[in-house]
């Protein structure tokens, strides 16, 4: 069952598209001019919206369209147009409507057609949002969400090595999720002890060995009573040395050695203590450059490079974002108590394209914006950063006709060949995706609603030839 609100002029048609409509099973409502029509949209909540483009006196659908796409969820919009005005009906399409159809003969099963077809369109929306959700759990370790097979086989090391006590090096750009691979690393092991932070680029050069290893009072000045350094207050659990590449390399040697022999030594104190810690570090340098070009010592780079970790950015897996941006809607809407929780299609065409220089925390952000800026239940291309919402998808690939034979004798019929050249490869790209318009329209370098359009055209030339 679906709302549907009918605009036209002409009370004949809107009586008995009221009646089609609800011996489909919806439920319509009816209005006669753009002022009725954006009144009812301003106070009720409708699944599609079937308008004429020429509305007496003076009136025009377009300003339907374009109302209906500014509501709060935006219902399935399809223009009618009078036979011959296809250019108008082209033009309402870009302004957001999903389908036109022309008044003749078969307006009734045109109709039927479209609207069922709308409805379905928006409830495969939702349904794809509530799947997404489900696919989270079960694409995600520790918090680390991701089906790539680049992200499979992290999550995979991280089950794997977890548990074990083995020194970890994670390499990766900036926000792509070390540090949440790093605690994931920490929760998978039976912990006793706490995940313990350092970052070793923000601690000022004088004060990281004093917070690593600890002091004895009156060891320099201002030491005024004892320390205990984040090796001893990691014990039991992990310390994670975040950009370790920009460890003072007069402090490398400490560190090996404490990494070495388990044992670490208080600044002022004569004494070395145990200290049984996991170590974890971090880095988005190229250690094997800094230890080439003499910043960082070979041989703590060996102790660290047990198991490297190494984090791929998000533009090199952008199979991963959709279910990223679900895991964060959720997130998000948790956090402010809302229930955004859906992604219009050409918002999600347009955060597949972005190249995510700030990586997944770049994807973070720009969801927990969208979260706090979308009206109702969905996120749209409108709440998108400026820089997003204009993102071009990569070029794609022109596949080039070459048909050797010669021009036939009697010509051919231009417009025919290349409309079934492009529902050959329409139908191709749809089996492709398995059926998954979203992802066939990706296939084929068309918005969603692009697509949907040819789609149409293409269902209504089939279901015509069907009957005639
Ligand atoms: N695969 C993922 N699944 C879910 N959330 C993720 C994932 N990767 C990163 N995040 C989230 O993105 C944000 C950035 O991740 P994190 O801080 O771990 O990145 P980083 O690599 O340490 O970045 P930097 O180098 O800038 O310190 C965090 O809020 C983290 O929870
Ligand atoms: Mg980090």
């Amino acid at each position: 069952m679906g709302r549907v609100l009918v605009v036209d002029d002409e009370q004949g048609l809107r009586d008995a598209l009221e009646v089609l409509i609800t011996s489909k099973g919806h439920v319509p409502t009816t209005a006669k001019s753009v002022a009725e029509a954006k009144d009812h949209l301003s106070r009720s909540f409708f699944d599609v919206v079937l308008t004429d483009l020429r509305l007496e006196p003076g009136g025009d659908g377009m300003d339907v369209v374009a109302a209906a796409r500014a509501v709060e969820d935006p219902p399935e919009v399809i223009v009618m147009t009078a036979y011959g005005t296809r250019e108008k009906a082209q033009l309402a399409i870009s302004k957001g409507a999903s389908f036109y159809l022309e008044k003749g003969p078969h307006l009734a099963t045109d109709v039927q057609v479209l609207v069922a077809q709308a409805i379905n369109t928006r409830r495969l929306q939702a349904d794809n949002a509530q799947l997404r959700q489900a696919l989270v759990g079960r694409f995600s370790v520790g918090g680390i969400v991701g089906r790539s097979e680049a992200m499979r086989e992290v999550l995979d090391l991280v089950q794997r090595v977890g548990p074990l006590k083995t020194t970890v090096l994670i390499t990766g750009e900036s926000g792509t999720g070390k540090e949440r691979v790093a605690k994931a690393l920490h929760y998978a092991g039976e912990t006793k002890g706490p995940f313990v932070p350092i970052n070793c680029g923000a601690v000022p050069e004088n004060l990281i060995e004093s917070e690593l290893f600890g002091h004895m009072k009156g060891a320099f000045t201002g030491a005024d009573r004892d320390k205990e350094g984040l090796f001893e207050a990691a014990r039991g659990g992990t310390l994670f040395l975040d950009e370790i590449g920009e460890l003072p390399v007069q402090l490398q040697p400490k560190l090996l050695r404490a990494l070495q022999e388990r044992r670490i030594k208080r600044l002022g104190a004569v004494e070395e203590v145990p200290v049984e810690v996991r170590l974890v570090a971090a880095t988005n340098r190229e250690l094997e450059a800094e230890v080439r070009a003499g910043r960082f010592r070979e041989d703590l780079y060996f102790r660290l490079n047990v198991v490297q970790i190494d984090l791929p950015s998000l533009r090199q897996r952008r199979e991963d974002i959709p279910l990223l941006v679900s895991a964060f809607l959720r997130q998000f809407s948790e956090e402010y108590g809302r229930e955004v929780l859906q992604v219009e299609p050409e918002a999600m065409e347009r955060l597949l394209a972005f190249e995510y220089p700030g990586n997944v925390r770049q994807l973070q952000n720009i969801i927990e914006r969208g979260v706090a800026l979308a009206v109702g239940d969905t996120l749209r291309t409108t709440n998108l950063p400026k820089e997003v919402a204009h993102a071009e998808s990569a070029p794609r690939r022109v596949i080039s006709v070459q048909d050797d034979s010669a021009f036939p004798e009697e010509g051919v019929d231009l417009e025919r060949l290349v409309e079934d050249f492009e529902y050959g490869l329409i139908a191709r790209a749809l089996e492709k995706a398995g059926g998954v318009k979203t992802r066939a329209a990706e296939l084929l370098g068309l918005s969603f609603r692009q697509f949907r359009y040819k789609l149409s055209k293409f269902e209504r030339r089939r279901d015509g030839g069907a009957r005639g």
